[in-house]
């Protein structure tokens, strides 16, 4: 039987916030939770949209705190900051693709391709830190730099402690199958992310060597899936779980701003059933946050 302090939740830019963290952790106390990447401008410079998302870990379970940067200091200064707010490790993003990132940056993916600033980056956050501090990246940066294993190499010998690693090139961004090499001779533990959703997935991934999964996309419209993968079952009664999640949201952002982020996140619950699309139509209309309750009341059949 799978346990849930071996499937991870992957960090996810706009998704993996702290209400959504929490309903996760309510049906997969254990699991082991990446926050929405942060650049560590923003948290050194204490941006305040930033300060809300790492503000207040102490009471959260396992929770990686995930910095992207390519400013070797910076990115020190910021693992010491989100060590002290209460992040149970650091992991350093080396795998967004995005031009903001990628691109204009020199961070995330940019790493892949140069590992000398990657090294320089991971031995810095290593040294600034008591707490653990772990790597997401990709396969390569293309199908000619498949290069994962060197950067797997140069981790270990920094002190990074295990890498995420995600099936894909920079170059395939989500497209196409995640594929998942062999890690098995890898120094240090590696977490599979790609195209997990099921119990099979899983043992695939151990018997190539991953020390446990990472999910991303199976998390959205079903905050269930890391229990069910365990063999827990679906909700009966999915409005509840929406409601709730809602909830969270106004709480810590306020209506104002939690509603129009909420809009994803319903057409996501209620995709595939019957009227779903008018469903979002509507909620999308929504601005009020006792219409938008009735709303999926009614959806889910709950009046
Ligand atoms: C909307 C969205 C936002 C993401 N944000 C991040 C992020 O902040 N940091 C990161 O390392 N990966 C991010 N990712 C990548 C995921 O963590 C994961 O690697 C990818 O979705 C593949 O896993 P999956 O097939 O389980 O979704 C994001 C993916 C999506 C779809």
């Amino acid at each position: 039987m799978l346990c849930d302090n071996q499937i991870f939740a992957a960090p996810m830019a706009g998704i993996t916030d702290r209400p959504f963290r929490r309903i996760v952790r309510e049906f997969s106390p254990n699991a082991p939770m990446v926050t929405e990447m942060i650049s560590c401008h923003s948290i050194v410079g204490a941006h305040k949209n930033c300060l809300r998302n790492f503000d207040n870990y102490a009471d959260e379970g396992a929770i990686g705190a995930q910095i992207f940067g390519a400013d070797v200091n910076l990115m020190a200064d910021a693992a010491r900051i989100l060590q002290d707010a209460g992040a149970k490790w650091i992991d350093i993003n080396m795998g967004c693709p995005v031009p903001k990132v990628a691109t204009r940056a020199g961070a995330g993916a940019h790493l892949m391709q140069d590992h000398k600033l990657a090294g320089n980056i991971m031995t810095a956050v290593v040294r600034a830190v008591q707490i653990p501090v772990s790597i997401k990246t990709r396969l390569g940066w293309d199908d000619a730099h498949r290069d994962w294993r060197n950067l797997i190499d140069i981790a270990a010998d920094c002190g990074v402690r295990f890498a995420a690693l995600h099936g894909r090139t920079r170059a395939q961004l989500y497209l196409g199958g995640a594929v998942h090499p062999d890690v098995s001779t890898c120094p240090i533990p590696v977490i599979a992310n790609g195209d997990i959703r099921t119990a099979d997935d899983v043992k695939r991934a151990y018997d190539l060597g991953y020390s446990g999964v990472m999910i991303g996309r199976g998390l959205m419209g079903a905050p269930w899936i890391i229990n069910q993968i365990c063999g827990g079952c679906a909700p009966d009664n999915v409005g509840e779980i929406v409601l709730r999640h809602l909830e969270y949201a106004i709480e810590y952002y306020g209506a104002a701003t939690a509603i129009p982020m909420f809009r994803k996140h319903a057409a996501w619950y209620s995709a595939g059933m019957p009227n779903s699309s008018a469903f979002r139509i509507h909620v999308n209309q929504i601005t009020d946050a006792n219409l938008l309750k009735v709303a999926i009341r009614e959806f889910w059949g709950m009046i």
